[in-house]
């Protein structure tokens, strides 16, 4: 008996030396993952490459007026580390794409070409235009395929982007490297003194992070990132550590989030404030100061930033609260910090305005003239409880009415929420007016767990009751997944029609 029960002691010793010796290995590993889930380039980067500035878009001006453009999706390599050559896709060239740009008011053509080996479509995100352009998932091009959009550019100056919306495969396109920036002018209305010499001090920058698995770009989501694939480097313009002199007191940059899944919280290194001039479409009523602006996939901004002669100052993205618990938010990359991009000012500056008081006259969505709502409950992979179906109009909008939506993130995790051929107005945040950075035309808005939305929208049309035009989340992984849904213009009392069978572009 008494020997038996030394023994059990004994047993039950070892036993709870193996239990804490597990804990201690699975705690560890989480505690391991935790801790290295955070990733910071601050101070480390070196910045010993000039940044890259996409090249506008050369056109041609057909006999009736119409601006053409020629597109060649293709594949590539590029040296983004030394000695290394990573294959990628780019738009007439071997990553991202030229800038386009066209006047409010011209007519625009876009001769798109597939050379790669797999169907894909081109999307003009922001833009207002006909559905069948639109460049969605209905408009498949195929290998070797061409495809020649047109419409009327008929919507404010700003900064719009293009990419491919293959549905199912967005985000790999995207991440292949198919991103560039379309500007629209609007010379009738514009507010005079905001720089505007593309390049100089009116600079694209096409923000993406990036993670390489020797010299090839890595695909694998990390651990619990329900967010979708985050690097642990950043690039601007296709650059990893990007300088760029600067000759002007002030600069205006176009920031684009053109990453599938990281949310930025873009500011300075030395903290100073800039000026929100813009928001994804177009010029904000009146400026805004700030020191730091949050971005989700797809979002855009125009910040005007002043310099001091020989100064050097870098872009940086900070810690981004994304509404989670401290797992969720180091998870999900929010408490991340990069270096972004360097800029050194030189000793003698030509001197630039200031910013005016007033930018544009607002023409916003109002919610009050809304004579339709509609709820969106977004969760991972669904919305209203749907995954994206190609043949299911989940809403059919009448021309020339606006709408009121609420969106509300029923979610643990981030998304956000993006609509095809609007800007709409975001009217209420949480129940409360939106922040500055929210005040602006707006065609993508970021949902944190729990939050909810309001926005206005006014569909001007034209009407295609056949062909959809698509909302979804643009963390593209998400997009991918199924997370998205379709709407159709129709003139008054018309019904929703079919959406016509996918077909390739010949
Ligand atoms: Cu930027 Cu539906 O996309
Ligand atoms: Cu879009
Ligand atoms: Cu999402």
């Amino acid at each position: 008996m008494a020997f038996g029960r030394s023994r059990l002691r004994r047993i039950l010793l070892i036993l709870s030396v193996i239990a804490v010796a597990v804990a201690a290995v699975v705690g560890g590993g989480f505690a391991w993952a935790y801790t290295t889930a955070d990733v910071s380039t601050v101070g480390a980067v070196e910045f010993t490459d000039e940044l890259s500035v996409p090249p506008l878009a050369p056109s041609t001006v057909d006999a009736d007026g119409t601006r053409v453009f020629q597109l060649d999706m293709r594949s590539g390599a590029k040296e983004f580390q030394r000695g290394k050559a990573t294959s990628t896709w780019g738009f007439n060239g071997d990553y991202l794409g030229p800038t386009l740009r066209a006047q409010r008011g011209e007519r625009v053509r876009v001769q798109v070409r597939n050379g790669l080996t797999e169907a894909s479509t081109v999307h003009w995100h922001g833009m207002h235009l006909p559905a069948a352009m639109d460049g969605g998932p209905h408009q498949m091009v195929g290998p070797g395929a061409t495809w020649t959009p047109q419409w009327q550019v008929d919507q404010p100056a700003a900064t719009l982007w293009y990419h491919p919306h293959p549905h199912g495969a967005t985000e790999s396109h995207v991440r292949m490297g198919l991103a560039g920036m379309f500007l629209i002018d609007d010379d009738a209305n514009d507010p005079g003194s905001l720089p505007h010499t593309y390049g100089v001090d009116d600079m694209p920058l096409i923000v993406q992070d990036v993670k390489f698995k020797g010299a090839q770009f890595a695909t694998g989501r990390g651990m619990f990132a329900d967010i979708g694939v985050l690097g642990d480097r950043t690039m601007v313009n296709g650059v990893l550590a990007p300088y760029r002199n600067i000759g002007d007191e002030a600069v205006r940059l176009r920031l684009l989030n053109a990453s599938t899944a990281r949310v930025y919280n873009f500011g300075f290194s030395d903290a100073r404030r800039f000026t929100l001039v813009g928001t994804d479409g177009g010029l904000l009523a009146q400026p805004e100061s700030l020191d730091q602006l949050r971005l989700s996939p797809g979002e855009r901004a125009e910040i005007v930033v002043r310099f001091q002669p020989g100064e050097r100052v870098t872009l940086r993205s900070d810690r981004v609260d994304l509404g989670m618990d401290f797992f969720g938010q180091r998870f999900s990359g929010g408490d991340d910090r990069f270096d972004l991009l360097e800029f050194r000012a030189a000793q003698t500056l030509r001197p630039s305005p200031a910013v005016p008081a007033a930018l544009v006259a607002a023409q916003l969505p109002d919610a009050g003239a809304a004579v339709q709502q509609r709820d969106f409950t977004l969760e991972f992979g669904k919305i209203n409880g749907a995954k994206m179906a190609m043949d299911r109009i989940d809403a059919t909008v009448v021309r020339g009415s606006t709408e009121a939506w609420t969106v509300r993130n029923a979610d643990g995790m981030p998304h956000n929420f993006h609509v095809h051929d609007v800007q709409f107005a975001v009217v209420e945040v949480d129940g409360h007016a939106p922040p500055p950075a929210l005040r602006g035309p707006k065609d993508t808005v970021f949902l944190p767990p729990g939050g909810t939305v309001k926005l206005a929208l006014r569909f001007d049309g034209p009407a295609d009751p056949n062909t959809p035009y698509m909302f979804h989340c643009h963390l593209l992984w998400h997009e991918d997944l199924g997370m998205m849904g379709q709407f159709v213009v129709v003139e008054p009392g018309q019904q929703a029609g079919q959406p016509p069978h996918q077909h390739s572009g010949h």
